[in-house]
């Protein structure tokens, strides 16, 4: 079999065809099918590219937004090394790109671009020259990108120029940069952006806060990164700074209160450094973004893109910050190398961010939220199927988007959890501060994970931690047993109090909430019965006003409590809510919630038409099955 037909076989073909591939013709990616296959840990399913045989290293961007027609056009330049130097070609990925033409030195070279398979998009595989070390693909996105959404002026705060904002991971880089899209392929990037003259762009890069607004910016990133931390914004923003590395860009009429909320982001930076080791990327500023961003964060690196639904006005829900933050060591510095292995990321992720809440907020808010965590993996666990609530999870023939859960986060902290607690906090701080420099800038698998930890930590304790009990959490659905369970006295007394209600033993008013912190309302009302009478929904309204809490989180969980219960006083605000709200984690329950009854689900129809504008292409894609057609 030639060099070739091998690529194209160790792709994602894989789950789609195993014949071996002789024409063009034939390269047509079928509907993902599960995958029968011998199952290889390294090979990531999810992209068309062959870095095994030529691996892109830098990336020149040079892009102009059209905000008219919603597009982004310009070229992309691909430096690459040959790493088989009988390789004839560069295979990257695209979605739904227009590509005008392909060159070397100026001159154009052959390519094609392979039929699209509806999750992956389509490969472009383009011939090279013998001595070719860099091609440049003069290309186009499409209005309904993946990666992209274009905001209109009304959906943004100001309300008077339009916003574009990127959301690369996991497989979305693609469709508005022709590259080779998989977190094995690190790269170091320039890119210049051409805006209206009126808008700031900033890039996940070396942002100056004091560039002159003239329309062109451009960017630097030194450090090689995978595709899916690139990333660009551009609209009316401001800048202000926290700190001396620390800054935050949004509109206007939020920059105060971001940055008043977000303060503490200079001492989160500071700490971790402390503990896990040096900070390897410049600057850290945050980007808030308009409500439609469909996650609460996105680690994009020295620029982390923030949901403006956390400014709560009292940092209660700022652990988000510090999650972003901590990606800056567990994914950005070192990065999972498939998306199996987004545990990696995520997993380590969510044990910094707990250590880093901890250290900054004390031990009553870190048990907090640990419980908190701790009960929405439990729900996981209860709504998954086994082969989802696998660490290392078999991803083959699956969108990444489409398996999000709790699982990598909550269940990966909580192994990270256990070691810490069997070999001590101090020797397992400086396990981590090893592991982020052993592996800087480096992707990794699973199974590199283990082999490390095999090296180091199972061998100096070899009583007290395991490898089969290793290999039992990342490879086994469920929890081991014996594994750790959080604990908070502050919510201990949470219970009493609502049992004490429920039992009719004491009225509402003689709950004393006047204390209580967002978790303590969060663990109040998730830990109510599925099941409330009218008139204990009306006595907590008039107690305590939840329909009109201008906390997101707080007011989701009341929302999806009167979605159970049909509690149409809530109904006003629930529609407020979807309609003006497009990150996918509070909405979605929301809508699969109201989706179980036909008033419900006709309720749910209504506020998607009337959102969908203004929602994301993921939000759409996620929730588009909750309603009617
Ligand atoms: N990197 C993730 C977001 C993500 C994960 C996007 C997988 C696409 C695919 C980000 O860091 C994240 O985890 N965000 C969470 C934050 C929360 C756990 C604090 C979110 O958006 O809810
Ligand atoms: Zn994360």
């Amino acid at each position: 079999m030639n060099r070739l037909n091998w690529v194209w076989l160790a792709s994602p073909l894989l789950f789609a065809c195993s014949e071996t591939v002789r024409q063009d013709s034939s390269l047509q990616p079928t509907k993902p099918q599960p995958a029968t296959e011998q199952f290889e840990a390294s090979t990531d399913y999810h992209s068309f590219s062959n870095p095994d045989q030529i691996k892109v290293t830098h990336l020149d961007l040079d892009l102009t937004a059209d905000f008219e027609r919603s597009v982004l056009h310009g070229q992309a330049t691909l430096s690459f090394e040959r790493i088989d130097h009988s390789a004839k070609s560069l295979i990257v990925d695209t979605r739904d790109l227009k590509i005008a033409s392909v060159t070397v030195d100026g001159t154009e070279v052959e390519y094609s671009l392979k039929p699209a398979d509806p999750e992956l998009g389509a490969a472009l595989q383009i011939m090279l020259p013998k001595t070719a070390s860099q091609v440049t693909i003069d290309y186009q996105t499409s209005p309904s990108a993946s990666g992209v959404q274009w905001l209109t002026p009304e959906q943004t705060a100001g309300k008077q120029h339009p916003f574009l904002f990127t959301q690369a991971q996991a497989v979305h880089a693609r469709s508005f940069i022709p590259l080779q899209d998989s977190p094995q392929v690190r790269m170091t990037y320039d890119a210049t952006i051409h805006t209206p003259e009126e808008l700031l762009a900033v890039m996940s890069a070396s942002n100056d806060p004091d560039t002159a607004r003239d329309g062109e910016y451009h960017f630097t990133m030194p450090q090689p990164i995978p595709s899916y931390l690139i990333a660009l914004a551009i609209g009316n923003l401001d800048f202000k700074a926290m700190g001396k590395r620390t800054g935050v860009y949004a509109e206007p009429e939020l920059l105060a209160s971001a940055a008043a909320e977000f303060e503490d982001t200079e001492s989160m930076l500071e700490l971790t450094e402390k503990t896990f080791g040096p900070y390897q990327w410049d600057r850290y500023d945050l980007l808030i973004l308009p409500p439609s961003f469909p996650f609460g964060g996105m680690e994009n690196p020295r620029l982390s893109f923030i949901t403006p639904t956390v400014i709560a006005g009292d940092k209660s829900l700022v652990a988000l910050i510090a999650h972003e933050l901590a990606h800056s060591w567990s994914g950005n510095t070192v990065t999972n190398a498939t998306w199996r292995d987004l545990w990696l990321n995520e997993g380590f992720t969510t044990y910094l961010t707990y250590r880093i809440m901890e250290q900054l907020y004390g031990e009553n808010r870190y048990n907090m939220e640990a419980v908190l965590g701790y009960q929405s993996l439990q729900a996981d666990l209860k709504a998954l199927k086994d082969k989802d609530e696998i660490l290392a999870i078999d991803l083959r023939g699956r969108n990444p988007d489409d398996v999000f859960s709790d699982i990598p986060y909550e269940k990966g902290a909580l192994m990270l959890r256990e070691i810490e607690q069997k070999v001590g906090r101090e020797n397992f701080d400086a396990f981590l501060l090893n592991y982020f420099e052993h592996f800087a800038f480096k992707s990794i698998t699973t199974q590199s994970f283990i082999d490390y930890l095999d090296q180091t930590l199972l061998e100096q304790y070899p009583e007290k931690l395991s490898k089969q009990r290793i290999e039992q959490w990342i490879f086994e659905p469920g929890l081991p047993k014996g594994a750790p369970v959080p604990q908070s006295d502050a919510f201990s007394n949470i219970d009493k109090l609502r049992n004490a209600w429920l039992d009719e033993n004491i009225a509402a008013s003689e709950i004393k909430t006047d204390a209580w912190t967002t978790h303590e309302w969060l663990y109040f009302l998730n830990n109510l019965p599925q099941e409330l009478s009218e008139e204990q929904l009306n006595e907590l309204e008039a107690q305590f006003d939840l329909t009109a809490s201008q906390n997101n989180e707080i007011a989701h969980s009341w929302l999806m409590i009167a979605v159970k219960n049909e509690y149409k006083p809530a109904y006003d605000r629930l529609y407020e809510y979807l309609v003006s709200i497009g990150r996918n984690k509070l909405v979605k329950p929301l809508y699969r919630e109201l989706s179980k009854t036909s008033e419900g689900k006709a309720f749910a129809t209504k506020a998607f038409n009337e959102a969908k504008s203004g929602y994301h292409p993921l939000t759409i894609k996620a929730n588009q099955g909750f309603v009617e057609k």
